[in-house]
């Protein structure tokens, strides 16, 4: 168990999810209780145009138009559990994976076919779902892309079934992998936990130099943990507190790989290329293989490192994106598992023959040039607060904030486009808390250890040991970043692209979903 779960499990949350009812059709399969590796691994179809259409700038110009319907769905996920519903593009959950290039724009229109009624339990007293207001509503947004402020999925954007929003998206980054995913106001977690989530990725010249494996060799693994009941359907916890029945954070009982349990995958023996995407809502992932060999990551968020870091272990938070590089040759014949810290995620079986060249690994990527600390023309002190006090149970549902402001608080983050601007994220919560700024890539500077008590009694900001440098896998560009539990973690971005309203949030989504969002302003320089 991880640090975030043992306080979740031991601390406030608990006495809500002993009271659960006796009844066996309502309690969730455990993870030992389904038969694994019987079922074999999936990858979402390739989303295909519908056609072309005017650019919306440059109406001479045509672009490619996709159109991409959320709709209610069942599959099986399990050869032993009957299917199941959940809310998906198209007849898919995750959704159809749309390939973009870099410096080709493209349109998508999404549409909503979903239902009045939501299936999952709605929390009308949180900010954005009261009276008035729909059960079911829907904005996507384009994690991580560079898109105009009206294309990108803002939360209060959102449309009710029947609705549609055509999205502008200009490809203008460089080559990696983003998701696509709901954003409403309010029911993003539940949304998302429905299965609103696909992948979009991005290629370039500079990545196509490096013949990296592709095609069949390329495996998109995207993750999601979720509980089933033994009717094959979804199971969401509540509060217990039936006006207020949101929770603070969701951990499953079994993680669904690209929609299915505890999969397998047959390969040659040979390299391949993991493209792994952490959708879940509030769990961290610690992932590695069962025979012991690294995983050697070359690409982070915003695309590749500068060069590739062999890890034992990859800690993957809620957004973050992993692109793996895993070599088989030399394991014919044999099967090795993906574990999630001692529990298995999903199971690769070596064939004996190699059909295809085997690849080679470059040793180094993409240069990642360093934005240097002058260039900050700002540096903005923002805190990450938790309720008063952990232990106390009149707190329940008390929100996590950011910058002690809520939602509907006058904008205060307000930067000017083309400026480079330092973010201290100061964690005085318990928790780990993904950071997510909408638009912008950036680059982590450190995270530096400070004494929590002096902060509460007199605001001071008293480091308590040296500043740490990121990771090596986090050292290339990121747009997610884990500010841990009683540290300042120093993040360092250049506002490029549009200027306009976007926001920045934590990516746990039961936290984001109850005040853990901010909007934020990218400002024109003055005349
Ligand atoms: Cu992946 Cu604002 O979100
Ligand atoms: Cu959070």
């Amino acid at each position: 168990m991880t640090r975030r779960e043992f306080l979740f499990y031991s601390g406030f949350a608990a006495p809500l999810f002993a009271k659960r009812d006796n009844d066996p059709s309502a309690i969730p399969l455990g993870s030992n209780q389904l038969a694994k590796f019987v079922d074999q691994l999936s990858t979402p179809p390739i989303a295909k145009t519908a056609g072309y259409r005017a650019h919306p700038h440059d109406a001479s110009k045509k672009i490619s138009y996709y159109r991409l319907r959320m709709q209610e769905v069942t599959h099986k996920v399990h050869r032993d559990l009957p299917p199941t519903r959940f809310w998906g593009f198209e007849s898919s959950s995750p959704g159809p994976t749309i390939e973009a290039r870099s410096g080709e724009p493209l349109l998508v229109e999404w549409q909503s076919d979903l239902p009045h009624k939501h299936f999952l339990p709605i929390d009308h007293s949180l900010h954005g779902a009261g009276p008035g207001v729909p059960d079911v509503r829907n904005v996507i947004h384009l994690h991580g892309g560079r898109v105009p402020p009206e294309s990108d999925g803002y939360p209060e954007r959102w449309f009710p079934p029947g609705g549609a929003s055509l999205n502008f998206y200009p490809n203008i980054q460089e080559a990696t992998m983003l998701w696509y995913h709901d954003h409403a106001m309010s029911i993003t977690r539940l949304n998302i936990f429905a299965g609103l989530v696909g992948l979009y990725v991005i290629r370039d010249r500079f990545e196509d130099a490096l013949q990296l494996p592709k095609g069949e060799f390329e495996l998109p693994i995207i993750l999601c943990d979720r509980s089933f009941l033994p009717d094959g359907q979804l199971s969401y916890p509540v509060s217990g507190d039936p006006h207020h029945p949101w929770v603070p954070e969701f951990f499953g009982e079994v993680i669904l790989v690209n929609g299915t349990l505890f999969p397998y995958v047959e390969l040659q023996p040979r390299q391949y290329r993991l493209r792994v995407l952490n959708a879940s809502n509030s769990r961290f992932y610690y992932l590695s293989l069962s025979n012991g060999e690294p995983l050697r990551q070359i690409g982070s968020d915003q695309g590749l490192l500068p060069k590739p870091v062999e890890l034992k272990t990859l800690t993957l938070a809620p957004a973050e994106r992993a692109d793996l590089i895993v070599d088989f040759g030399g394991h014919h014949g044999q099967k090795v598992v993906l574990n999630n810290d001692t529990l298995a995620v999903m199971q690769f079986r070596i064939g004996n023959k190699v059909h295809s060249s085997a690849g080679i690994m470059p040793s180094s990527l993409r240069s990642v040039p360093k934005i240097p600390e002058q260039e900050a023309v700002k540096t903005r002190l923002l805190t990450l607060t938790g309720p008063p006090d952990d232990d106390d149970p009149t707190v329940m549902g008390f929100p996590m904030l950011l910058n002690n402001a809520f939602w509907s608080n006058p904008v205060t983050e307000n930067p000017t486009l083309d400026t480079v601007e330092i973010w201290s994220l100061i964690n005085l919560t318990a928790d780990s808390h993904p950071i997510h700024l909408h638009l912008v890539r950036f680059q982590i500077l450190d995270r530096r250890p400070f004494d929590m008590f002096q902060y509460f009694n007199n605001r001071e900001l008293r480091y308590t040991s040296p500043a740490v440098p990121p990771d090596a896998n986090e050292s290339g560009w990121k747009d997610t970043v884990r500010a841990d539990p009683g540290m300042v973690t120093r993040i360092i971005i250049r506002f490029e692209g549009f200027a306009g309203r976007y926001v920045w949030h934590c990516h746990v989504l039961e936290h984001e979903d109850n005040e853990m969002m901010r909007p934020y302003d990218v400002v024109k320089p003055g005349p």
